[in-house]
């Protein structure tokens, strides 16, 4: 029997889809590497909000793009992020990051320099790796393996995104991170550059209705599936 063909693995879509959560038990379960791309956004939001740039003024944003050194470790055991060596696994998700990052995003020179990121990645996951993202399927990487598509009622996200919230220093109702939700996603469908969008060979699941455990064996078989195609492909 042949060895395990490495894939490409692209999961898009929203946040409160269980995205990060499905993306990161796959590759732990199949032995592949992991990398969460909006982490790599916040991080340049960190960067951009620590030196005082104006996360609002688009040109500001784009003359900085190139001075953050982030690094991500894409061990889906212990993921990590560094800017210029300094951990930022913390502070990136803080509300100061969620409230600015969709328009550090929208930059051009921003996704431009991420990308770059993301592509070595990909490039030089030994194992396969799987990515997780917005624009992984239609720009980031469009001639990978497998493309998966995730959504879910805003309904369902809300409650999700609450609950990983509750508790924390963070946390805010149930209304407020709907309409959260709804002002980033509608920024992060309608930015010019690379929007967040399904590939037209993405395979789309609807994780309302499912729990994670279900919505992980659905991707895991999905892989699988492509394995055998490919190692028959090779054989
Ligand atoms: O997945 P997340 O919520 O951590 O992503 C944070 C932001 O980063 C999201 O609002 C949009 C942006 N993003 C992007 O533009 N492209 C990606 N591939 C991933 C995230």
């Amino acid at each position: 029997m042949s060895a395990t063909p490495a894939l490409i693995v692209a999961i898009d879509g929203p946040s409160g889809t269980g995205k990060s959560s499905t993306s990161r038990a796959v590759a732990a379960r199949l032995g592949m590497r992991y990398l969460d791309t909006g982490a790599q956004y916040r991080a340049a939001t960190w960067w951009m909000l620590h030196n005082g740039i104006d996360t609002t003024d688009p040109a500001a944003v784009a003359a900085a793009a190139g001075k953050p050194e982030i690094v991500s470790g894409t061990d889906p055991s212990g993921p990590t992020i560094t800017v210029d060596g300094t951990d930022v696994s913390v502070p990136i998700r803080g509300p100061e990051v969620t409230g600015a990052v969709s328009a550090v995003s929208a930059v051009p020179e921003i996704r431009a320099r991420i990308t770059e990121l993301q592509r070595s990645a990909a490039r030089s996951a030994g194992p396969g790796i799987v990515v997780e993202g917005r624009d992984i399927g239609t720009t980031v990487l469009p001639d990978a393996d497998l493309k998966i598509f995730l959504t879910a009622s805003p309904e369902a996200r809300a409650a999700r995104r609450s609950g990983e919230l509750a508790g924390t220093r963070n946390a805010v109702t149930l209304e407020a991170t709907r309409e959260a939700l709804a002002r980033r996603d509608a920024a992060d469908s309608s930015r010019k550059a690379s929007p967040l969008a399904k590939a037209a060979d993405a395979v789309e699941i609807d994780t309302s209705e499912l729990t994670l455990e279900q919505v992980i064996q659905r991707v895991i078989t999905l892989v699988e599936e492509r394995q055998d195609a490919k190692r028959h492909a090779t054989a």
